[in-house]
């Protein structure tokens, strides 16, 4: 189940976090895995990991929000690996601040890694993902980081939330787009609840400070006890989703929003 052996997949950002525990769990699984993202030096790092641990990785700098880096990333992973089946849109920012208090700089930002980056990733990925999807049963497949954010509102972050409903409708769309232009890759979405990563402290130091408390752990606190099963979620959670999505284990689904939430968004 769930394997992935003689696959090539690209992953945005992951250097650290979701990102870098989907490239230890997709290496392990059998694939050959490049990482991109503009921490290099960490991207190395995450690699070095990877064949430490007996798997194949490669780090590559990339910064989703142009084209040139993402054509010089797809062109780096057919050079090292011969083709690409997977990519994996993982790349994203959080914004932690009102629509009253953000700027046209922080919005500009936050646009163009969290949807800018998704779109160019799938443009300058797709023909090498169609052209390997020829060969496979189940085609290749595109895995995109959403959010709950992406599914429901967010009361303390509605900038943030308009970009991750972006990506949900966006996985849609493209589903339904390669269907149409016969392109065999399967294009689906994953909506994390809150994940215990880098990105994650910054969710509970953001609202310690827009609520006004200033207490970290207290906000951390708030956010274990809105998911019902009791706890925060780990990069491990999101990772094994992700390697089922991009698996042929899940060979029938394209144009579908996998949630991981801990029950979140059952309430
Ligand atoms: N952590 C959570 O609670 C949570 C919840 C829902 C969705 N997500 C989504 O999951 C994805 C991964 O989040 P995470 O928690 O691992 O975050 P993280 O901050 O730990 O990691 C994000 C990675 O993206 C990289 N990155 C940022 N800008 C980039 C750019 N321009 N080009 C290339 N790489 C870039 C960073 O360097 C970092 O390695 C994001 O899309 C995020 O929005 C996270």
């Amino acid at each position: 189940m769930n394997r992935l052996d003689g696959k090539v997949a690209l992953i945005s950002g992951a250097a650290r976090g979701i990102g870098a525990e989907t490239a230890h769990k997709m290496a392990a699984a059998g694939a050959s895995v490049v990482i991109g993202d503009v921490l290099v030096d960490r991207a190395r790092e995450t690699a070095k990991e990877i064949t430490d641990a007996g798997g194949k990785g490669v780090a590559l700098a990339l910064d989703v929000t142009t084209e040139a880096s993402w054509a010089a990333a797809a062109a780096g992973a057919t050079k090292q690996f011969g083709k690409l089946d997977i990519l994996v849109n993982n790349a994203g920012i959080f914004l932690g601040k009102d629509l009253m208090d953000a700027t046209m700089e922080e919005w500009g930002r936050l646009v163009a890694i969290n949807m800018t980056g998704v779109w160019l990733g799938t443009k300058m990925c797709a023909p090498a993902l169609a052209e390997s999807g020829k060969s496979s049963p189940h085609g290749s497949a595109i895995v995109n980081l959403a959010s709950i954010a992406g599914l429901v509102g967010s009361q303390l972050d509605p900038l943030y939330s308009m970009t991750k409903g972006g990506v949900t409708l966006f996985t849609k769309s493209t589903a339904l787009s390669f269907g149409r232009m016969g392109w065999k890759i399967r294009v689906n979405s994953i909506h994390p609840g809150v994940i215990e990563t880098d990105m994650g402290a910054q969710t509970f130091a953001s609202r310690a400070r827009q609520t006004g408390s200033n207490d970290v752990e207290a906000a951390r606190g708030v956010a274990m006890k809105q998911h019902p099963i009791g706890r925060l979620g780990v990069a491990e959670d999101i990772a094994l989703g992700i390697v089922f999505l991009a698996s042929d284990d899940a060979g029938f689904m394209t144009g579908s929003g996998m949630v991981i939430d801990g029950g979140l968004t059952a309430q």
